[in-house]
């Protein structure tokens, strides 16, 4: 298949985008201090929205206690609703479609960003990496959640999907990747549970297929016909026990089965190859073409990692990506889509005194010293 870069991109519901690039979802860090949406967030997006098919918003934790960083954007109630929908708009008017990244940090929710509350997680088993800003960079063993606050959990993310719709966003992105709630529930390392949230591999699908069923089924209440549900992975994890790429297969040909618009990779590079056995060479985006099934060959899979000048975003799609997402270039070059259409090249550095033109929270300015030249 091939495919242009500028054209028209048609999920499987039938919403199209004006052409295949997304912005990849970057956490600003710049809510207002009990998570709804500032102007600084409203500009940073708004400023990137021109000539961009869809905009995926920052992970947005849908529990009060699921933040996994400083300034954190939440959906959890509904006094967020009119910040969300100021936002859904702004992006819009540029032309751009609004989606919105659902999560929960688990057992990476820091507790000095989540009043003090013991991360909450599908086993007491401490993460392997620290979780950034906690006192002596030690990671902390979590509460396991009872099989009622799963239920709770389950039911947040269908509330979340509610409030995303109410507030006029275009879609939502389920966030089943980075070693947040969602991933932990499948993993090996974190999920050590005996009910039935835990125990095989097909056992610890239950959580991610769960969450996906009660998204989509709000969407069928709010009878939201071309509402987008796309879902984020991680292909693999360090851990051991961890997941593995097979078992990332596994679960995606089950969750090809329920009415995704698209699977979207988190990866540092397009082209990656396993993070877990260095002596293969073959990237992972030629073995997922190689196992996947026939349903999951027709979902849409938005490549990322690296893409930065136009020939990176060719060399996306040729290498079997069918749409592509752009982060640390869209910080940089707000107007990437513009800037790729003239020219081969853009950027992914900033100068020292690009912040306010950039648009860029003062609070992700700190965050992106090795993107800013000397
Ligand atoms: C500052 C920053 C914030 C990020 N925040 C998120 C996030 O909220 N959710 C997510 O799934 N990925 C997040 N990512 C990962 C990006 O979406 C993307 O996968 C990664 O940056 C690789 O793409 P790039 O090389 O084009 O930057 C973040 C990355 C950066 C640099």
């Amino acid at each position: 298949m091939t495919h242009s870069l500028f054209q028209p991109f048609t999920f499987p519901s039938g919403n199209e985008l004006q052409n295949h690039i997304f912005m990849a979802p970057i956490t600003s860090q710049s809510a207002l201090y009990d998570g709804r949406v500032s102007t600084e967030m409203v500009e940073f997006y708004r400023r990137r929205a021109r000539n961009t098919g869809a905009i995926i918003i920052e992970s947005t934790f849908v529990q009060d206690n699921g933040r996994g960083y400083p300034g954190a954007v939440g959906v959890d109630h509904d006094n967020k609703i009119p910040g969300l929908r100021r936002l859904a708009k702004a992006i819009q008017a540029e032309g751009a479609k609004a989606i919105l990244q659902i999560f929960h940090a688990g057992r990476m929710a820091p507790p000095m960003y989540n009043q003090g509350q013991q991360p909450v997680a599908p086993s007491p088993v401490a993460p392997l990496q620290d979780m950034g800003d906690i006192p002596g960079k030690k990671t902390l063993t979590p509460r396991e959640l009872t099989a009622e606050e799963v239920d709770e959990m389950i039911e947040a993310f269908g509330q979340a999907t509610r409030r995303a719709i109410d507030a006029g966003f275009d879609g939502i992105e389920i966030h089943g990747a980075n070693t947040f709630l969602i991933q932990q529930f499948y993993s090996p390392h974190s999920n050590r549970r005996m009910d039935r949230w835990g125990g095989s591999r097909d056992e610890r699908a239950h959580f991610p297929l769960a969450v996906t069923r009660k998204v989509q089924e709000v969407v069928a209440e709010e009878a939201c016909e071309d509402f987008i549900v796309g879902y984020r992975f991680s292909p693999e994890e360090i851990e051991e026990p961890g997941i593995r790429f097979e078992d990332t297969m596994y679960l995606l040909n089950k969750l090809a089965e329920e009415d995704l618009d698209y699977f979207h990779v988190s990866l540092a590079y397009y082209k990656a190859t396993s993070l877990v056995d260095t002596t293969d060479t073959q990237p992972l985006i030629e073995k997922y073409r190689q196992v996947q099934s026939d349903r999951l060959a027709q979902i849409p899979l938005i490549g990322v990692g690296g893409i930065v000048h136009r020939a990176d975003a060719e060399a996306a799609l040729a290498a079997g990506y069918d749409a592509i997402a752009v982060g640390k270039a869209f910080i940089a070059t707000p107007d990437w889509p513009k800037v790729i259409a003239n020219s081969d090249d853009a950027d992914w550095m900033i100068e020292p005194d690009q912040a306010e033109d950039l648009k860029i929270p003062e609070t992700l300015w700190d965050d992106l010293s090795l993107m800013i030249r000397e």
